[in-house]
């Protein structure tokens, strides 16, 4: 799907985002772990991630992102009349932590849903508030990207335990005057899904004891195979919807990769040719927060004083089915002045 966006001017107002207070290191993980710091670090960028308590969920890290989000933006929360959370580790499977944070939130008259596409969830879910709120259905919606991977990685498995990371990102959506989103690419290959899956726990194997003792509720990665899928798709997605809105690489001014691994994204920006200063990268303190990535980086670019009104900025994410997913805003901002776009992420959690 591809399309650039020449009518309705919609554009996030309100950005917030949340991790778990606690950070686990490199070192850490290489005392249960047959692995070193040096290994991650090379092979992947990471320095560190949060982790979730094991009494904390989804919707635990999604409440503060989303509360953020909206005082940024202005308004009560009940003027949100669309919720989407983009996610593969809601709550529970049903009901939805869509419904769950509008309840928590206060939002009675929202629709509200879970929307799966892996790490691309988040891009998903921005293109389709967009096209509810373009189309009429929506006059406000609150996105959120999360994941609390933690709670489905297999903490033997030292080719994917390393590499997650827990946290949550929010933004509100509305129409605005002028920018906002300039166009949207988004596709998904099922044939390689079976490259990033958690087989167990649906309607294809419900949960026994056998696919519980054998690990099948578990993240399985053929990582080799995914870096090779996410090297091209981050390239030739951003490359489609770039064309499709009639702009080139020379007009990004900032670029908000999927933060999977730092290997992956230095190929990505050198194939693309867009200069080392106008990237966003946090996958040293964060790891792969899969749907929370894109937020996240969002949200400490902002902090980090990256983030302007007028700037182009394209972002892109790839992930589990696989999918992909891409891209281009003018950034507008808050347009209420009541922002506090240079706070740091809340922490959730001791
Ligand atoms: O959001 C999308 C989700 N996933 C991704 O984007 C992941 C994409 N893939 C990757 O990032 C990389 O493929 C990995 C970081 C997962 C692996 O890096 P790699 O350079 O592709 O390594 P590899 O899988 O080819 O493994 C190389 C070696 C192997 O040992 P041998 O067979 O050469 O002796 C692995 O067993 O590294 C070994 N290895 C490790 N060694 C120390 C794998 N994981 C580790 C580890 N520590 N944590």
């Amino acid at each position: 799907m591809i399309g650039a966006t020449n009518g309705a001017r919609v554009s996030i107002t309100g950005l917030g985002c949340c991790t778990p207070e606690r950070v686990v290191t490199n070192d850490d993980l290489s005392r249960t772990l047959d692995t070193s710091d040096e290994w991650i670090r090379e092979r992947t960028g990471i320095r560190e991630r949060r982790i979730a308590l094991p009494e904390q969920a989804l919707s635990d890290l999604a409440l503060p992102a989303a509360r953020q989000a909206l005082a940024q933006a202005g308004g009560e929360p009940s003027s949100i009349d669309l919720l989407i959370v983009a996610t593969v580790t809601p709550d529970m499977v049903f009901p939805s932590s869509g419904a769950v944070l509008a309840d928590r939130l206060g939002m009675p008259d929202a629709a509200a849903y879970d929307l799966s596409a892996g790490c691309t969830g988040f891009m998903y879910a921005l293109a389709q508030a967009y096209g509810m709120i373009a189309g009429g259905l929506s006059s406000r919606a609150l996105v959120v990207g999360g994941d609390v991977l933690s709670k489905i990685v297999d903490w033997s498995d030292r080719s994917t335990a390393v590499l997650f990371g827990d946290g949550a990102g929010a933004v509100v959506l509305e129409a605005v005057d002028a920018g906002g989103f300039l166009g949207f690419e988004l596709g998904a290959d099922g044939a390689g899904g079976v490259h990033l899956n958690l087989p167990a726990g649906g309607s294809r194997m419900p949960a026994t004891a056998e696919s519980v003792a054998g690990g099948q509720h578990l993240v399985k990665m053929n990582g080799p195979e995914v870096f090779k899928f996410a090297t091209r798709v981050l390239v030739s997605s951003a490359e489609r919807v770039l064309a499709e809105c009639g702009l080139s690489v020379a007009d990004i001014d900032l670029y908000v990769p999927h933060q999977a691994n730092v290997r992956i994204i230095d190929y990505a920006v050198r194939k693309l040719g867009i200069a080392r200063e106008r990237v966003v990268v946090n996958v040293d303190r964060f790891g792969n927060t899969s749907s929370g990535s894109i937020p996240l980086a969002l949200a400490d670019a902002a902090a980090d004083g990256m983030l302007h009104p007028g700037q182009t900025v394209l972002m892109t994410g790839m992930g589990a089915g696989l999918t992909w997913g891409s891209a281009v805003m003018e950034w507008t901002g808050q347009t209420n002045g009541n922002g506090q776009s240079r706070r740091r992420e809340e922490t959730v959690g001791g």
